[in-house]
């Protein structure tokens, strides 16, 4: 099994990312989770992930992380996720209680002592992970894939800008700089698996506890995305991480570099996405750039549906 470390943000797709990993579709051995700030201030993407985590019986530990970004202030985006970061769905406060420690430190930990190599799966800012690579550079050793949401060749925060790589470019530039294998999932890709009516209708129709909340998720998404981008339905971007560990192959990819802007007054948080290859610099980035959908909508129906089963 491979073992992973889901650092996130939740967050509607979050949550739907945390589902994808956690279900008995996947190979995952899920280490932890690891919370940053993101859509909303840390402390509720934490509160956010323990709901989750309980509702699906994840066990493992889910400990909190960065509070802000390495240098800037801290941006948020409750238009989008409203203002607990998971608006829509009314889950019970959780019994469960955050791990104590720094999610920093937990990374640090779990890299270094676990059996075999670990893959790192961020879906928020990069911060905890760059933190992470900072202050203990020789995990890298031991950290075979960063599978990540963020950037694309166009944005969503700016023009120029995905979310999650605005709020914290100078991690994002740690992390694309590290020399470790990235497997990039941004806007071009995600996109493309927008949960509409008709995923809406199909998720409705799953009797199980889980698929009734991931359809209040999505019910949710839609109408955010609809009201700010005129979109049929919402991206369910984060879920394309776990959805690749589950089936790599629904996905298209292209090798090549992709350097952050850090200083453009218009470009901050840039992924520059050398497609064409017209730099000449090496390719650090396996960049995400279509996915068959079909086969996407029938594991996520999959998915929730194993939820019902025992
Ligand atoms: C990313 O930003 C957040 O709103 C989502 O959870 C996703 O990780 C999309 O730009
Ligand atoms: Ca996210």
């Amino acid at each position: 099994m491979r073992n992973v470390i889901l650092d996130c943000d939740p967050g509607h797709d979050d949550a739907i990312s945390i589902i994808i990993g956690a279900s008995k579709r996947s190979a995952l051995n899920i280490l932890g989770i690891t919370t940053v700030a993101g859509n909303v201030e840390v402390e509720k993407n934490t509160v956010n992930a323990l709901k989750v985590s309980e509702l699906i019986g994840l066990d493992v530990p889910v400990v909190e992380g960065a509070v802000h970004p390495l240098v800037r202030e801290s941006e948020i985006a409750p238009e989008i996720h409203g203002e607990t970061g998971m608006d829509g769905p009314v889950l019970k406060d959780p019994a469960k209680e955050k791990t104590p420690g720094h999610a920093v430190d937990f990374i640090i930990g779990q890299v270094k002592n676990s059996d075999g190599k670990v893959t790192l799966v961020p879906t928020g800012p990069l911060t905890n992970i760059a933190l992470a690579l900072i202050k203990e550079p020789s995990i890298k050793d031991n950290i075979d894939e960063i599978v990540l949401m963020g950037g694309g060749t166009f944005g969503n925060w700016t023009p120029a800008a995905e979310f999650n790589i605005y709020v914290d470019a100078e991690a994002a530039k740690v992390v694309y700089e590290s020399g470790l294998p990235v497997t990039m999932f941004g806007l071009d890709v995600t996109h493309q698996v927008i949960a509409d009516t008709a995923v809406i209708d199909r998720v409705g129709k799953i009797e199980n506890d889980i698929a009734v909340f991931v359809k209040e998720l999505l019910v949710f998404f839609a109408e955010t995305y609809k009201d700010h981008f005129g979109f049929p339905g919402g991206p369910i971007h984060d879920a394309c991480t776990t959805m690749y560990l589950i089936n790599p192959e629904m996905f298209t990819f292209e090798d090549v570099n992709v350097t952050i802007e850090t200083k453009g007054e218009a470009t901050y948080g840039m992924t520059v996405v050398d497609l064409l290859k017209t730099t000449g610099r090496p390719e650090n980035v396996k960049f995400a750039t279509g996915v068959d959908t079909e086969t996407f909508w029938n594991i996520f129906q999959d998915v929730l549906v194993s939820y019902g089963e025992s």
